[in-house]
């Protein structure tokens, strides 16, 4: 399973990307207002501290300016995917931009019907969004599992981003449905190599080693 930095905020990732962990960032218009900083700027430096696919998402609604806008976000770094949002007009734009060799991935899928039109359209990924549909009383990852069963019926190359993840068991339990990638936001990152029990055993043998004898 791949990890991605749901994030647009450069000392995140170069905390995860130590740990060789980060295979990919996706960010989004809301995460990267949240930087305050450029757009090109952000997603240039994020492209260069990391090697895999970096998401950056168009902002037109017609299929001409997602086009246009995917060209010259496809021009900033060679790994830059370009984020399609899932509309018709979208779905168009990735069938014009995957003829053109440049790497879609359709955001916002909220149906195995979607993530299926996507996939036919020629998307390199998809990415259902768990966490908002588990707010409005949906079962978030039952559609990771029934988008991975689909994509694998009929052996599409798409490959599945479950987005929106808000704690630990959609981490877990996606990576369960066979889930290509999760993409992860910074501030839970850690808690995936985290445990309060690890943290009171380090403390423990700590505490017992101070009762070992020094060496006479
Ligand atoms: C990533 O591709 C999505 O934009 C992101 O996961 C959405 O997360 P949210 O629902 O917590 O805003």
């Amino acid at each position: 399973m791949k990890f991605f930095l749901d994030t647009a905020n450069v000392e995140e990732i170069k905390r995860v990307n130590r740990l060789g962990l980060v295979d990919g960032v996706t960010t989004n218009p809301t995460l990267i207002a949240r930087e305050g900083r450029d757009f090109e700027e952000v997603i240039k430096e994020i492209c260069s501290i990391v090697d895999g696919p970096v998401s950056a998402e168009v902002i037109g609604l017609t299929t001409e300016e997602m086009v246009n806008e995917a060209r010259v976000l496809a021009g900033w770094a060679p790994n830059v995917v370009v984020k399609i949002p899932m509309t018709e007009n979208g779905l168009a734009a990735v069938n014009i931009l995957t003829k053109e060799g440049i790497k879609t991935n359709v955001t916002l899928i909220f149906s195995v019907a979607q993530g299926l039109m996507a996939a036919k359209a020629g998307a390199t990924y998809v990415s259902p969004f768990v966490g908002r549909l588990d707010d409005i009383g949906v079962d978030g990852l039952d559609l990771i599992v029934r988008l991975k069963q689909t994509l694998m019926n009929f052996n599409f190359e798409t490959e599945i981003i479950t987005a929106s993840v808000r704690n630990l068991e959609h981490v877990e339990a996606a990576a369960l449905a066979g889930a290509d990638i999760a993409t992860i936001p910074g501030s839970l990152f850690p808690k995936l190599w985290s445990h309060p029990l690890t943290d009171k055993g380090i403390e423990q043998f700590l505490e017992d080693w101070k009762k070992v004898p020094a060496k006479k």
